[in-house]
């Protein structure tokens, strides 16, 4: 929908070397995207919240080149130092959007981005790195060409355009909350970009904590690239689909009137849903460790012993995800000192919350 050959550059009117930084966070799903098609398109719509505290921030440089050809001029730098592996996915990623900007290959391209998180721990940064990158370019396409100046357009392009790098990451573009995919729940819902769900929540649900325990700071062994791939060929893949569109919209509701059971059970079911999807797929795996089934029996009795609304959700690895309001963030850290943080490795865990969304640096 964004192909566009129209945004090329006048040699004669060169533009001056530049940059935008910009800093984007993860997010965490309640239900969750498992399953797509076509070009990083959802089989169902999925609900997230904004985190705030795992961010990337990308700085994106570029300089006109006098002797362009057809190829993309990139270098990449993690955390200062060059990264191969990662230049490659970025530059896969960069050629794949050639029919958006077909301008990319007449500039130098230096990207330096870096993560408030160790990279090593078993945290998925790609949705707060394809986000920050997505970003940066659209700043860049508004900085060359002028095209992007109502904010709400700005958006919605970053959003379709860092659903391309990682579909998850299409949802990080927006404050406190967001919906990708079609769905009656939600006016202007779409499959081909995140849209804001900010106006549907309860404040409770904007003052909202997402400690996240480190089970584990391994990479985990089967991606989520191949966790999708593997629902073309899962037995219970249509009904799953349709249990999540039901699930999102029970859960629109519950976060519009504030119902935190209602919403805690679609959460837990989400997460145990996504892992057993794994664990029936062919071939079959399994990312959650003896910890993490520990917790969650302990966040349960928790629950149970003090009524606190505590509640897990998990995304495609082995971490746990403590999801509750900021009226008991006190309660439940003592809670976490006491009882969990001796499940997760080395102690570690993350403390994070809700949060307002990227901003450019
Ligand atoms: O964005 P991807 O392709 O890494 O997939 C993310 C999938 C989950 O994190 C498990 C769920 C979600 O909706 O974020």
């Amino acid at each position: 929908m964004y192909e566009n050959s129209k945004l090329i550059l006048d040699s004669s009117d060169a533009p001056e070397p530049g940059q935008f930084t910009w800093r984007s966070p993860s997010n965490i799903a309640i239900v969750k995207y498992w399953g797509k098609y076509g070009e990083q398109l959802p089989r169902n719509p999925s609900f997230s919240f904004t985190l705030a505290a795992a961010l990337t921030d990308t700085m994106l440089e570029f300089e006109f080149r006098e002797n362009y050809d057809q190829n993309i001029d990139l270098e990449f730098f993690f955390h200062q130092q060059p990264n191969e592996a990662f230049q490659k996915k970025i530059l896969a990623f960069l050629e794949r959007l050639l029919p958006i900007y077909p301008f990319l290959p007449q500039l130098s391209l230096k990207v330096y981005s870096g993560n408030s998180f160790p990279h090593s721990a078993g945290i998925a940064s790609s949705a707060s790195a394809m986000s920050a990158l997505a970003l940066c370019l659209c700043s860049l396409e508004d900085h060359l060409f002028g095209t992007l100046k109502d904010p709400a357009a700005f958006d919605q392009k970053a959003s379709y355009i860092a659903r391309l790098g990682s579909g998850s990451a299409c949802r990080s573009i927006f404050p406190y909350a967001s919906v990708w995919g079609e769905t009656s729940a939600l006016a202007g819902s779409s499959n081909e970009y995140g849209v804001s769900a900010e106006h549907i929540l309860h404040d409770t649900f904007k003052d909202f904590h997402d400690d996240i325990l480190i089970v584990s700071k391994e990479e985990k062994k089967v991606s989520s690239r191949a966790g999708h791939a593997l629902m073309e060929g899962n037995p219970y893949a249509e009904a799953r689909y349709t249990q999540a569109r039901a699930r999102l919209s029970q859960l629109t509701e519950a976060l519009s009137s504030g119902d935190l059971p209602v919403f805690g059970k679609i959460c837990e079911d989400e997460a145990l849903t996504l892992h057993a999807l794994m664990m029936c797929s062919n071939p079959s795996y399994m990312l959650m460790r003896p910890q993490s089934l520990a917790i969650i029996e302990k966040v349960r009795a928790y629950r149970e012993d003090t009524g606190h609304q505590l509640y897990f959700t998990l995304d495609a690895g082995p971490n746990v995800h403590l999801l509750y309001p900021g009226s008991i963030v006190q309660e439940v850290r003592s809670f976490i000192e006491s009882d969990l943080k001796q499940l997760c490795e080395q102690e570690y865990y993350i403390q994070d919350w809700v949060g307002e969304g990227p901003e450019e640096v």
